[in-house]
């Protein structure tokens, strides 16, 4: 199948046109696909018209998906759907003080998928249904390229450390509202490479994000100091690129090299449902 493929920013991203992702890709062309996702860490489809069993299908194509562990956050009766909006099931406005809201605040800080897992996400893919008016985009950051920006000297800091991520670091705001005991120690910290080898590329990247808690062996200040300047590096708008969306777009990112925020909008006077699938990851980071 031919298809054009034009780069977002020279670090990150290229939009692929041509493909309909409403039938499955050949063998030949998801190769090709992948390969240009695993340079560009994020590939934008736009104009695909498609529904959750497309997405499902196209996701599954790429590896097998995570199921969404809230109800309130899944398309009903598809569990491998999860619903990034400020709307209820009937796409009515949800109260600003309602868990999955804290949840959407929670989403604009700068983390990778599932990083609190044992087994961190491959990658996740985001269809645009319903956007805003202004506001509301994704942020991408390419943690490879901000690992080889390191000097020499942090690259050798940081090469051999574990860090902690933890989701009830990262997510307070939720801690109390919208999980039982029995759900939180489901989701233990877990350990991962803080500069982590790219199981398809070979590339480190710095494996951050705000789930990231603290580093082993080292002292809660100096800890807290080193992941806040990381992050702080690999945020910076050379290693950036925002998406504004528009309705069709879909966007497959790279978990393992990627960062992402949703930015702010008015959230009680603009609609926004974005639908995600989720790529599981193939096994532990150690
Ligand atoms: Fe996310």
């Amino acid at each position: 199948m031919d298809f054009s493929v034009t780069p977002l920013t020279p670090e990150l991203g290229a939009e692929i046109r041509g493909l309909d992702l409403r039938k499955p890709l050949d063998d030949t062309t998801m190769a090709r696909v992948r390969r240009i996702w695993l340079d560009h860490v994020i590939v934008l489809f736009p104009e695909q018209d498609i529904d959750d069993d497309q997405q499902i299908a196209f996701s599954r194509q790429i590896g097998a998906l995570e199921m969404i562990n809230m109800a309130a956050l899944q398309v009903p009766g598809k569990p491998e759907v999860y619903r990034a909006t400020n709307l209820d099931q009937d796409d009515n406005f949800m109260p600003i003080d309602h868990p999955v809201m804290q949840t959407n605040r929670d989403n604009q800080k700068w983390h990778t998928d599932s990083s609190f897992k044992h087994v961190p996400a491959t990658a996740s893919l985001l269809h645009a249904r319903i956007v805003p008016e202004a506001g509301g985009e994704t942020e991408f950051a390419n943690l490879a390229a901000a690992y080889d920006a390191l000097d020499d000297a942090t690259k050798e800091q940081i090469d051999d450390l574990i860090v902690v991520h933890n989701f009830f670091w990262s997510r307070k705001g939720v801690d109390a509202i919208a999980f039982t005991e029995e759900e939180k120690a489901a989701i233990p910290p877990v350990r991962h490479p803080l500069a982590r080898v790219h199981p398809e590329t070979g590339r480190k990247v710095i494996y951050i994000g705000s789930h990231a808690e603290k580093i082993e062996g080292m002292g809660w200040e100096e800890s807290r100091a080193l992941i806040d300047r990381l992050n702080e590096h690999a945020t910076q708008p050379r290693f950036t690129y925002r998406h504004n969306w528009c309705v069709g777009d879909m966007i497959w990112w790279d978990n393992r090299a990627a960062l992402h925020r949703g930015l702010a909008y008015d959230a009680t006077g603009q609609k926004r449902r974005l639908h995600r699938t989720t790529v599981a990851g193939t096994g532990p980071t150690l």
